[in-house]
């Protein structure tokens, strides 16, 4: 017995131990989580635009460090550091043009569960796995995308670490929040519980800049980045509002069930009214590309299988191609705090391969979409026949 704030304080002080005890189940204590990843040459080569023979050479001249050997003196592999100052050598790393904009995506779903932390981490992984230079912000106390890099969010993480202290104006930029992480060309933003002040402290002053506060910090650091992906908490607050200001493109993950449909519905209906509310407030709000995903689709449900094709009917290509699927894989990496990309490969490689090829196919088209927002891009597409 006793009052209630005692009885809550009680279980929260119980899942401080938890979470530690989870983590260095996960990661031994004081390891640090990094990228197990290594290409091989025939990756590698794909990866840097340059041919076997081509790297080689640059290995025996000396323009590319010396091949990393193992114990057996075969070759390790390339990890995607090394990839990517392969590219900065061969100038073969893609960007955009330096007067062309960042395209900031938001992915944006006022419901909870949908998959958003699941797509914002996986997309973050595979754009800067293609060597552009990305920042992934973690909108959302809850904290599952900075807890997928390594860090136990109310440990690790001090509400000064994240966008709080932007959020109260006691910094100017954005840059004291940006964490480098394990994933080259990858850099993160963290959030804790804390964040979620946030939403009762904008909201006890509300003003037009209430509403841009992210969009203005993004602006302070957008310069070093090529794309900027937003996970949002699952709610309509205060932090969405500015999420939605910030973004210039949305990604709107939909499991395709009666529910979520139903409640999707909803979300874009408020989406429109706040959109309407905002604009007045602060300015037109454009966004390059609008995209639903289909996520969490198990097609052994014959009811979603219905669903998916009537949703794939009435939305037309503003759904998509590339679904989301219901994965075992997705669920281990999950358990592991890891994403797919970063799961050791295991027995069930069929089950793996099949994940990979379905986040690499819906990510893909993201990435395309992304490069068609930049004329230079674009340009080459269409001389490559890809669009
Ligand atoms: N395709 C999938 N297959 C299997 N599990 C999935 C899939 N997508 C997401 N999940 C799991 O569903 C849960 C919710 O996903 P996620 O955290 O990405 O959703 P979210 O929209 O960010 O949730 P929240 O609203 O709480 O922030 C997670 O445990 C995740 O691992
Ligand atoms: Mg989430």
């Amino acid at each position: 017995m006793g009052t209630g704030i005692e009885m809550i304080s009680d279980l929260i002080s119980r899942t401080g131990d938890l979470r530690r005890a989870f983590r260095d189940q996960k990661f031994s204590p004081d390891s640090i989580k990094t990228d197990i990843n290594r290409y091989s040459m025939k990756e590698t080569a794909n990866m840097v635009g340059r041919s076997h023979q081509a790297i080689r050479d640059a290995e025996k001249t000396g323009r590319i460090p010396a091949p990393e050997l193992g114990e057996n003196g075969r070759r390790k592999g390339f990890t995607l550091k090394q990839i990517n100052q392969m590219r900065d050598v061969f100038g073969t790393r893609p960007s955009r043009d330096k007067d062309e904009e960042p395209v900031i995506i938001a992915v944006q779903n006022f419901k909870g569960g949908v998959a958003k932390s699941t797509i914002s981490t996986h997309l973050a992984e595979y754009i800067s796995r293609s060597g552009y230079r990305v920042l992934l912000v973690d909108c959302d106390s809850q904290a599952s995308s900075t807890g997928t890099f390594g860090y136990v969010p109310d440990d690790d993480i001090k509400e000064e670490d994240t966008l709080l202290p932007f959020f109260r104006d006691e910094e100017e930029t954005l840059h004291y929040a940006i964490r480098t992480t394990y994933w080259d060309g990858l850099d993160l933003i963290p959030a804790n519980l804390h964040l979620y002040s946030a939403e009762y402290e904008l909201a006890s002053d509300v003003s037009s800049e209430t509403f841009s506060t992210l969009r203005d910090g993004i602006a302070t650091v957008a310069d070093d980045y090529d794309v900027v992906i937003i996970d949002p908490p699952p709610a309509l607050g205060m932090i969405s509002l500015n999420v939605i200001y910030a973004a210039n493109a949305l990604v709107i993950p939909m499991p395709p069930s009666m529910y979520d449909f139903a409640s999707t519905i909803s979300f874009l209906t408020m989406l429109q009214e706040t959109m309407s509310v905002l604009e007045r407030a602060v300015g037109t709000i454009d966004y390059k590309f609008v995209k639903l995903v289909l996520s969490r689709y198990d097609e052994n449900k014959s009811a979603q299988e219905e669903l998916v094709k009537l949703i794939e009917g009435e939305f037309g290509n503003a759904v998509l191609g590339a679904k989301l699927r219901e994965s075992a894989e997705i669920v281990t990496a999950s358990y592991n705090q890891r994403t797919v990309y970063e799961l050791e490969p295991t027995s069930s490689s069929k089950v793996r391969k099949r994940c990979l090829n379905i986040l690499d196919s819906v990510n893909s088209e993201i990435e395309l979409l992304i490069r068609e927002s930049w004329p230079s891009h674009a340009k080459k597409l269409r001389d490559e026949g890809i669009l």
